[in-house]
């Protein structure tokens, strides 16, 4: 922060540049000031961005978290983020938007590989603004149910990934509304992301304990999907960092008795054995759901030809699906497997003079998929259509490519098969959907300049990312040099009808 507001009363670069090829050694010790240092200027980018991963006990190979840590990684973190590939997030943020985005904004990268520039500089030890702490606690309070998997999962050291699917018993002895589900995971050093599915049906859930039982490990394997055919099987999704699915007052998922929550976790791959116990926390509504979040599905059945991907080839697939009565979305999951190239989904009119974007992912990554949910609800009227476009590259090109020489493929749920399947969750539409937004910093909260302040801290230890706010900045309205989530509260309550 203090950077720029350094950097504003400095000529320009250009100037800098000048005087440096003229002045040589005389400007460098001036200059040098006009360069970022650690305490500052990185580790508050690093802290917010990247140290949830990247921990003691992290998902991420190395910590990154003191002075050398990030010195030792310099180059190499402004290689990583300057090409995408961290901090980790597969959707193009240039499209559309999502709760809990992980990006760096271009200035942000500009300020780290500004810092590998002026040699890495520690500067000021007293101006670190501190680790956040990173608890495994709930974010929401005491839940109300918690569900925790019956036994623990050993993960061995093999550098595998796994996947596996537990079972666990929901017990509730009524139709239990839930408006809020959060995933605490038991070890972050191997959790990868979770996806939840749930089904009340006692054929399914037979056939689902079946499976469990035949291998004496708890759970069983389940790669692109849960094996069997639940009812929701989007329950609950979590990955690092994500903040847990909230929902607005009078919208949810229903528990039944009799049903089980079926956990996936994707465990990354470790050298050494670990054991995970993760637990989904249930917070239920008070008042009634009176509107379930339901998911329209596009597969296969929404495109003419057969789902063939033939060897050597890239080969794409156009879905659509025509909605049929006014929406609001939910969030928004597009799965494939490891011949996945990218994804484009949006909406049309039916005159096609309007598009709502989606999602676009111009890169997939298996590794990386996740449930997307809109920062607020987004409606899309009755009789626009629904379009998914899935690439896949069968191709030697294709590193992932599970098969040397390629494979003509068809679909399954194998590493050795491919999916193609986009999941939108909606609910029917009601006037002011609009402006119902997810997660419960919304609202209220916006008249209240401490609980404000309180959603910018918590937001920041839960690593939600920042961007930094060119000048001038009008969006910034606690004019701390950053746009975050806290500016777009305060802007709320200046112009919303929020406030008293
Ligand atoms: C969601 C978790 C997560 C976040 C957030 C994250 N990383 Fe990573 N990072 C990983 C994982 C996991 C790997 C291992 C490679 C992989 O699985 O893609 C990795 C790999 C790396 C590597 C390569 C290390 C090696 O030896 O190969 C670097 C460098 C890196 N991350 C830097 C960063 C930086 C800088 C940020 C923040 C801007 C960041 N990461 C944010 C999880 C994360």
């Amino acid at each position: 922060m203090d950077y720029f507001t350094r950097r504003k009363f400095h000529a320009p670069k250009l100037l800098n540049f000048t005087f440096a090829a003229i002045f040589g050694l005389v400007l460098n010790s001036f200059s040098a000031q006009t360069y970022p240092t650690f305490h500052e200027d990185i580790a508050p980018i690093i802290y917010n961005n990247c140290t949830e991963c990247h921990r003691q006990g992290g998902l991420g190979p190395m910590p990154l978290v003191t002075y050398n840590d990030v010195f030792v990684y310099g180059e190499f973190i402004e290689m990583v983020t300057s090409t995408g590939f961290m901090p980790p997030w597969i959707p193009d943020h240039n499209y559309s938007h999502f709760r809990g985005e992980r990006v760096l904004s271009d200035s942000l990268k500009l300020v780290l590989s500004d810092w590998v520039t002026g040699g890495k500089q520690e500067g000021n030890p007293a101006a670190n603004p501190g680790v956040p702490i990173f608890t495994n606690e709930s974010v929401l309070g005491v839940p109300d149910i918690a569900l925790t998997m019956s036994e623990p999962w050993v993960q061995a050291g093999n550098m595998a990934d796994q996947y596996q699917i537990f079972l666990i018993p929901t017990g509730v002895n009524t139709t239990t509304y839930v408006r809020a589900i959060e995933v605490i995971t038991g070890n972050s050093a191997i959790a990868h992301h979770s996806i939840i599915g749930y089904s009340s049906d006692p054929v399914v859930i037979a056939e689902a304990l079946a499976m469990d039982a035949a291998t004496p490990e708890p759970g069983y394997v389940g790669f692109g999907g849960f094996g069997v055919a639940l009812e929701d099987n989007l329950f609950g999704v979590w990955v690092p960092g994500s903040p847990p699915t909230e929902f607005p007052d009078g919208i949810g998922k229903l528990m039944e008795p009799g049903s089980y929550l079926f956990l996936q976790m994707h465990y990354g791959p470790t050298p050494v054995e670990e054991v995970d116990l993760t637990t989904i926390n249930i917070f239920t509504a008070d008042i009634p759901v009176s509107r379930v979040v339901d998911v329209y599905t596009l597969s296969p059945i929404n495109f003419p030809e057969p789902f063939i991907i033939p060897a050597d080839q890239i080969t794409s697939f156009h879905a659509t699906f025509d909605i049929p009565s006014d929406i609001s979305l939910v969030s928004i999951t597009p799965h494939m497997h490891l011949l996945g190239k990218s994804w484009l989904v949006y909406a049309t009119s039916a005159d096609n003079l309007d598009t709502i974007p989606l999602i676009s992912i111009p890169q997939w990554d298996f590794h990386w998929q996740g449930m997307f949910t809109f920062p607020s609800l987004l409606k899309i009227p009755a009789g626009y259509t629904l379009h998914a476009i899935g690439e896949y590259d069968n191709t030697t090109s294709n590193l992932d490519n599970p098969f040397s020489p390629p494979q003509s493929m068809t679909w399954g749920e194998f590493t050795t098969q491919e999916m193609f399947i986009v999941f939108a969750q909606f609910v029917l539409y009601q006037p002011g959907d609009e402006n119902l937004t997810f997660g419960g910093n919304g609202g209220n909260n916006a008249c209240d300049p401490a609980a404000l302040q309180a959603a910018y801290d918590s937001g920041y230890a839960d690593g939600i990312a920042s961007v930094v706010c060119p000048e001038p900045c009008p969006g910034d309205i606690n004019m701390d040099g950053f746009l975050t989530a806290i500016d777009l509260l305060g802007f709320l309550s200046i112009f919303g009808s929020f406030c008293p």
